[in-house]
């Protein structure tokens, strides 16, 4: 046993990492046409360098359609031609990497874009041909197969949309998204075949690790059974077979010291660790975490719960508070309630974001004093709210496949402001962003927060930069009034998170290391804020 080598820990970089998430449409606009691309993010990297990230993941950069933000893939192996060229992205994946940053890119393994070249072939070769078998093809129910081959609800926005479309040959296809995206047949060699190729194509191109979107839906009863019919196992979640396909994926990445982050929703905690067996996947998104209200027992209960469940494994947690697909955290501490659920998500919810961002600065030091990997969605490191997008400029699928109930998740993924003095914030020079950038975007751009040791920028990079005072031992609770957390993981550091609606007592303690608020004038911390303390 006894310490681990620097060679060891370069290898075990993501059992700790700081991961910072690019959507790269919102991020840095290069050419000045509206929408963020590769060039943008190249000439920003040392703003991220300096941020203290240890890698990035890319949203999916691939030749698409964008009828769901880039997870409708027409080519694996391009990048689209708005965000710029495969060249492009070797040389930014090598820049990166000289800056010790290293790259995840997004694998779509569940679906494909209906402009795929498999798609369009299978459309082409008609009813039972072996193109065919690359999806779910079926006739349809009813007297003249006018009803969809089951009554699977959309993955997008419940019950209201089927996942079914008729093409006028007559037969149906699955989607459990949109009808742009249909799904893989998980069963066909050829398609197990085709991802694990994929996925040396961009490990050879240096990428450090895959992002695995929708990681748990891609195998599917081939019976394609109703789930009026209650049946079991679950068609399409979470599926026995799946394990394999991530067995063999792991041997492809184990050759080129490659690691894979699952996108897995499971609330069965049992279930959601057996991705991450030792021969399976490295991590997996903590879910669980950032769909947990903002109150005291229930984070301690989400924090042991996830500890737990990854600890038979030998698996490192991950800690998320929001991505692209989630209301921003500033915005969902600043609401009554103060968890996630898509199926809450409405117009015009009242939101203090007073309140949502001393909170979010909080769950800041908290999530990166926990043992595990932390994931930052771009725009958190500057406290970006979610914005209301004026209903007529709203791009997102889901705002659509939900007949507008559902404000959809471009809120988040308003592109960033960099400059507050410069047109449309500093995005871009020329074209109108793709999405609107609200009226006061201009006071949260980076270069105001970077001259401000009081904003959100500053705190995240001061916290990034004293993480390792936590050390890496497990974590251990120490004795705190009700209502506040407290832990040390033998480093000699102590994070203290006051949840309670009074102030408290700071334990005794040296040194002060950093603040997410200040101290009251009796030296107390004041509720929704959290210190790290040299003990
Ligand atoms: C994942 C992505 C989301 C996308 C969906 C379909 O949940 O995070 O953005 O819409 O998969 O690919």
């Amino acid at each position: 046993m006894g310490q681990p080598t620097p060679a060891q820990k370069d290898r075990d970089w993501w059992r700790s990492a700081v991961i910072y998430q690019v959507y790269v449409r919102s991020f840095a606009d290069g050419d000045g046409d509206g929408t963020g691309d590769l060039a943008g993010v190249r000439a920003r990297l040392p703003y991220l360098a300096e941020l203290g990230v240890d890698a990035l993941w890319f949203n999916p950069w691939y030749l698409s359609p964008m009828k769901d933000g880039g997870y409708d893939v027409a080519d694996y192996r391009a990048v689209d031609p708005a965000f710029g060229t495969l060249a492009e992205a070797e040389k930014l994946i090598a820049e990166a990497r000289e800056l010790g940053i290293r790259t995840i890119v997004d694998i779509v393994p569940n679906h494909v874009s209906d402009q795929h070249p498999w798609f369009r072939a299978a459309l082409a070769a008609g009813p039972g041909s072996p193109e065919r078998e690359l999806f779910h093809f079926r006739p349809g129910r009813g007297e003249h197969g006018e009803l969809p081959p089951n009554d699977w609800p959309s993955q997008f926005a419940g019950a209201t949309e089927p996942v079914w479309t008729r093409l006028p040959d007559g037969d149906w296809y699955l989607h459990l998204f949109t009808p742009e995206q249909p799904d893989l047949n998980w069963a066909h060699p050829a398609v197990r075949r085709e991802h694990e190729d994929i996925l040396r194509f961009w490990f050879e191109r240096g990428v450090a690790g895959v992002r695995i979107d929708s990681a748990a839906l891609l195998a599917k009863d081939p019976a394609l059974p109703d789930l009026a019919s209650r049946p079991e196992p679950h068609p399409f979640v979470d599926r026995d077979e799946l394990h394999d396909v991530y067995r063999s994926w792991r041997r492809v990445a184990d050759e080129y010291g490659g690691v894979f982050v699952g996108e897995v929703w499971l609330p069965d905690t049992e279930r959601f660790a057996r991705y991450l067996r030792p021969d399976e996947l490295h991590t997996a998104f903590n879910f669980s975490f950032l769909s947990c209200p903002w109150e005291p027992g229930r984070l301690r209960t989400a924090i042991d719960t996830t500890l737990a469940e990854h600890a038979p494994v030998g698996a490192p947690a991950t800690w998320v508070l929001c991505n692209h697909d989630i209301t921003r955290t500033v915005t969902r501490y600043g609401r009554e309630d103060t968890g996630f659920d898509f199926a809450t998500k409405a117009f015009g919810t009242p939101t203090d974001l007073l309140l949502g961002t001393r909170r979010a600065r909080a769950a800041a030091l908290l999530s990166l004093a926990l043992p595990g990997a932390v994931y930052l969605y771009q725009g958190e490191e500057l406290g970006l709210p979610e914005a209301e997008i004026p209903v007529d400029r709203i791009q997102d699928p889901m705002y659509f496949r939900s007949r507008g109930a559902d404000p959809g998740r471009d809120g988040c993924r308003v592109p960033l402001p960099w400059a507050a003095g410069m047109p449309h914030a500093g995005f871009g020079a020329q074209q109108e962003p793709w999405l609107p950038q609200p009226a006061d975007w201009p006071s949260y751009a980076v270069d105001r927060q970077q001259r401000d040791p009081g904003s959100m920028l500053a705190l995240y990079r001061a916290a990034i930069a004293a993480r390792p005072v936590f050390g890496d031992g497990p974590l251990a609770w120490l004795p705190a009034p009700d209502g506040v957390l407290a832990f040390a993981r033998g480093g000699g550091a102590v994070c203290v998170v006051n949840l309670a609606p009074e102030p408290v007592d700071l334990p005794p303690h040296s040194r002060l290391l950093l603040g997410s608020g200040p101290l009251d004038d009796a030296g107390r911390l004041p509720p929704d804020t959290a210190v790290w303390l040299q003990a």
